[in-house]
């Protein structure tokens, strides 16, 4: 490959990057977090070449093939790219990554090869690193992680690494016969290094191996060093704790704000909060709900158990029969599926909808009145930011990011709020029984308080959820690690 000139670059890599591939919120931070680091960097965004990708709508372009070993194996990798809204992004092919239609397998399990897959993305995505003078690789998840690993394993290479988790629960375990796959040396399989219960983690690798360690929120970073949460890497993380820090996640406005969203049929901000109402009732109509005086609930996310969708699915029964109306959008585990499609069937207040939609989320977001997020853990969570800038109040479980981004309205007192940049809502404990149902009923009554509803909306609407704030605090960290750099 050609080498270029030297300059001050990073490079953001990601197995799933809106809008190319996005399976969940990695996808909306990979692309908004670089776009916010643009003014103080030069970033761009590398991510695989799936099947799914579009390469025609991106106008996404050759750029240069090249020879990628990996243990005794030699791979052909093609480098492709383009340009969407101002940010670059790279694109790694290879017939193991691309001829797959799914980004990592179906809901239930992982492809069997994606040890090859994703470490012939790390070490292809190194290779050009190096070849193009990259300062520092910002790594997200474990698919990402063995980035960190090839590059401590060459003296040469004078690139810093920071490894992002934006879900401790998915760690990329393989067998131990993966390190022989991937050209890696067995002194890697120690507990101190990638060995986990037997097999090899990915993640670890990340851990071990990059210059800072990152999550998605400050609360999260604390709940990991637990059992309850460390899923099993605890330990492992409290050795590395002095690297260990939680930046909260914002939101992308370009494409999250009521006032400019073009899926809308009635834009609005906190000042024109009452024009909101005329996305509700044309919501309403069209999803062919019976009364549309009720308050509307939204839940949208994955079915997974992370999502709390055990809890959702529990009450849906008293829900039915409850003074609301219920929107519900999502795919993932099957019989998650067929659950809610039993438990919804004969019920005229809710509205199920299986599938990814993006157009779908903007209308219920700006049509909703709350939101249900009863997450059993959850790294940050993108959803409470977005309802609470749409004027939906969140009703959460108090974990992870939703503890630092919630705050309980039994503190919101209008002229303390005034100013403040913390959105309220309402949290519960998720191993309260009947929490759900005793939030939502409380979420009834406030409902019912007109005035004091506006302006909480108003209020949250009024704070700023963009990345902002949490650029600042990247850049910083960015900054050391590159004077680190000798
Ligand atoms: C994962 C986490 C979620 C987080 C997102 C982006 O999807 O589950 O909590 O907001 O990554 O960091």
């Amino acid at each position: 490959m050609k080498k270029s000139k030297k300059q001050t670059k990073v490079l953001f890599v990601s197995s799933e990057v809106y809008p190319y591939a996005k399976s969940g919120g990695l996808a909306d931070v990979s692309f908004g977090l670089p776009k916010a680091m643009l003014g103080a960097f030069d970033v761009s965004i590398i991510m695989p070449l799936y099947g799914s990708i579009d390469i025609k709508r991106f106008k996404i372009r050759h750029v240069e093939v090249f020879d990628i070993f990996l243990g005794a194996k030699k791979y052909k990798v093609e480098l492709l790219s383009t340009t969407y809204e101002s940010l670059k992004c790279y694109f790694v092919g290879s017939k193991i990554i691309t001829d797959k239609k799914s980004l990592y397998g179906t809901p239930q399990s992982g492809y069997k090869d994606n040890d090859l897959r994703f470490g012939l993305f790390c070490k292809a995505v190194v290779a050009f690193a190096q070849s193009k003078n990259y300062d520092l690789l910002h790594l997200n998840d474990w698919q990402s992680a063995l980035c960190a690993l090839f590059i401590k394993e060459d003296a040469t290479l004078k690139i810093q690494t920071l490894f992002t988790i934006h879900n401790l629960a998915y760690q990329g375990i393989f067998e131990k016969e993966s390190l022989e796959k991937l050209g890696l040396k067995n002194e890697y399989f120690h507990m101190d290094a990638l060995e986990f219960y037997g097999g090899i983690s990915f993640m670890k690798a990340g851990i071990a191996y990059s210059d800072a360690v990152t999550t998605v929120s400050p609360n999260y970073a604390k709940e990991i060093l637990t059992q309850e949460f460390g899923c099993g890497l605890e330990g492992f993380l409290s050795k590395h704790e002095n690297k260990l820090t939680g930046i909260l996640n914002g939101v992308d406005l370009f494409h999250f704000a009521p006032k400019t969203d073009t899926a809308l049929l009635q834009n609005y901000d906190a000042t024109s909060y009452d024009k909101k109402v005329e996305n509700k009732k044309a919501y309403l109509q069209e999803r062919n709900f019976e009364n549309e005086q009720l308050p509307l609930f939204i839940f949208i996310g994955r079915f997974t158990w992370q999502k709390g969708v055990d809890l959702l699915i529990e009450a849906l029964q008293e829900l039915s029969q409850m003074k609301l109306n219920i929107a519900i959008l999502g795919e993932g585990e099957s019989k998650y599926h067929k659950q809610i499609k039993v438990q919804t069937a004969k019920a005229k207040n809710m509205d199920i909808c299986f599938g990814y939609d993006e157009v779908l989320s903007h209308k219920m977001y700006a049509s909703a009145d709350f939101l249900l997020m009863p997450s059993l853990f959850e790294p940050c969570g993108l959803n409470q930011l977005i309802s609470m800038s749409y004027g939906v109040i969140p009703l959460v479980s108090s974990v992870g990011g939703l503890k630092d981004s919630v705050h309980s309205l039994n503190d919101y007192d209008k002229s303390m709020a005034c100013g403040n940049n913390l959105g309220y809502g309402f949290s519960f404990d998720k191993n309260e029984p009947n929490a759900l149902i005793k939030t939502i009923q409380e979420a009834l009554i406030l409902y019912e308080d007109k005035k004091r509803f506006k302006e909480i909306n108003m209020h949250n609407m009024s704070c700023d959820f963009s990345w902002d704030a949490s650029a600042k605090v990247y850049t910083s960290l960015y900054k050391s690690l590159l004077e680190q750099i000798v």
